[in-house]
């Protein structure tokens, strides 16, 4: 068949020419340069392969998250690009540019709104994506690299936000921004001058709001492009992980990408943009009184995304609730995709019945574990009181954090006990940590009042 026979032709109307493109199967004929040719010329062939697993197309594999990670990061550029022309980054100016996008711009508080939302879902998404790339093995080789491409996002995504917190210059900003940037002071040796140099003097002030809005606007928008174009090209190249069930081979059957995945790709879009637009209609970025750096909040509490590391501080020396643990946890997390060799299970959900079932326990006993241990804390251990001639860091470091790994050692071993496989018990490990942590996230935001004390949210 001559290749033109599936072409438009220029004289068709537009709608049609575009109709006939999408429908048009854009398979190339057999040689490689009709190939080349034809992705050369389509934009959607230079981000996907031409045709995609049959089976990955299922939504509730992926879920779309990548895709809507990237939406997001669209509507943050573009939101992002409009609240400049308003945006003022000086102490006397920053907070009223905010009452301005409220009260003189036109749509300038549904723009506001939209970045600050997005901003904020941009982490949830992240770390769902993230689950979803865990639990179904999908870090294994040949993408152990995305993996940890991926991990590197989700902190720019985070310091993202952190940096955008800073920059609308009322009280909730201020004070945040000070809490969480003392965490970076417990770091040895470097963490001072890093907090200076962020700070651009001892405190946060006019030197601070430049700073961050640099960062903000240039610096992590620009890595995360690089960043990301970098992981979407290795997903091309690895090929997207085919999913399939228990005990069943893997569907390599294929379609076209044009337009059985685009077509998804391109609703899907439309329906979150919907969502986002109906959120941001009705639900206001918060905004107190502007900074007053000579009061302080009680609570004084940090961005929500920090209030995990926030409680921690609360129950282990600072050296260790700010640096040691999170740090163990981060290169753990980071080293996930080279201790995990089990290909056989690659693509199936929880890898098993089983693997299933301990997700499902260790996540609940995260929560409750989490729970009692805060509880515990608060009410009866008293590691310094009990140990007065021990220095701090030993009493209310290292003991803990040996109590906490022999703890940790005794669930994996009882998980194997129990049957699971060292891939399975390691998959428990893994959710027994990240429910607990978000259990204190929970307990940081929702169950601390005055001086940090605890109290119930009812
Ligand atoms: C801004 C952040 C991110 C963006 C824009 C992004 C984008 C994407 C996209 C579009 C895909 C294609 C498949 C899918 O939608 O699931 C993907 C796959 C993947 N992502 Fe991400 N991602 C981000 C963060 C992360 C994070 C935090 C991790 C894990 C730590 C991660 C690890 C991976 C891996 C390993 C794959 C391959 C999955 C497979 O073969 O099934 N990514 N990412
Ligand atoms: C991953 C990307 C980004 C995230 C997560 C993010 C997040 C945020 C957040 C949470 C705020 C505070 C919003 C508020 O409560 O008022 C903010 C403010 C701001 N962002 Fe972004 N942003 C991102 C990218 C960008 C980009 C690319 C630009 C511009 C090129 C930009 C420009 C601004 C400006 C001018 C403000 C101050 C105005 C305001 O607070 O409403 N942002 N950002």
């Amino acid at each position: 068949m001559a290749e033109n026979e599936t072409q438009t032709s220029p004289k068709e109307p537009l709608v049609k020419r575009v109709v006939h493109s999408i429908q048009r199967d854009p398979l190339p004929p057999e040689d490689d340069r009709g190939r080349m040719r034809i992705v050369m010329n389509n934009l959607f062939l230079h981000i996907h392969p031409t045709k995609t697993p049959k089976a990955s197309l299922k939504f509730t594999y992926t879920f779309g998250l990548g895709g809507l990670l990237l939406l997001l990061a669209s509507v943050l550029a573009i939101t992002g690009v409009l609240l400049i022309f308003v945006y003022t980054p000086s102490p006397d100016a920053a907070y009223d540019s905010m009452i301005a996008l409220q009260t003189e711009v036109y749509f300038g508080n549904l723009i506001r709104n939209l970045h600050h939302w997005a901003g904020n879902l941009m982490v949830v998404v992240a770390v769902l994506h993230l689950l979803r790339v865990f639990y179904t093995a999908a870090f294994s080789s040949p993408r152990e690299f995305n993996w940890v491409m991926g991990v590197g996002m989700l902190l720019i995504v985070i310091a993202a936000n952190f940096t955008g917190y800073l920059l609308p210059w009322d009280q909730l900003a201020y004070w945040a921004v000070t809490v969480g940037i003392s965490l970076l002071d417990y770091v040895p040796l470097i963490g001072e001058p890093i907090t200076r140099l962020l700070l651009g003097g001892s405190e946060v002030g006019a030197a601070t709001l430049t700073n961050f809005y640099a960062l903000h606007i240039a610096v992590i928008p620009l890595t995360l492009f690089g960043i990301a174009s970098f992981h979407i090209w290795r997903v091309r190249k690895d090929k997207i992980t085919v999913p399939r069930k228990i005990s069943e081979e893997a569907d390599q059957a294929r379609v076209t990408t044009i337009p059985h995945l685009v077509s998804i790709e391109f609703v899907f879009a439309l329906v979150w943009i919907a969502l986002l637009l109906l959120w941001a209609s009705f639900v206001n970025a918060p905004l107190e009184e502007a900074a007053n750096p000579a009061l302080s909040p009680n609570p004084a509490k940090a961005a929500w995304y920090f209030m995990g590391f926030q409680e921690l501080l609360l129950h282990f020396h600072p050296v260790f609730g700010a640096i040691v643990i999170p740090g163990m946890g981060l290169l753990a997390l980071l080293a996930i995709p080279y201790l995990d060799r089990d290909m056989d299970s690659v693509g199936v959900w929880f890898r098993s019945e089983n693997g299933r079932w301990a997700s499902l326990l260790s996540a609940n006993l995260g929560v409750i574990g989490a729970f009692a241990f805060v509880l515990l804390d608060e009410y009866w251990l008293d590691l310094p009181g009990w140990l007065p001639f021990l220095p701090s860091y030993i009493s209310n470091g290292w003991i803990p954090l040996a109590g906490l790994l022999l703890i940790l050692i005794g669930f994996y071993e009882g998980m194997k006990a129990l049957k699971a496989t060292d891939c399975e018990a390691r998959q428990a490990l893994f959710t027994l940590l990240f429910s607990a942590f978000v259990t204190l996230t929970f307990i940081g935001i929702f169950f601390r009042g005055e001086g940090m004390a605890f109290v119930l949210p009812f």
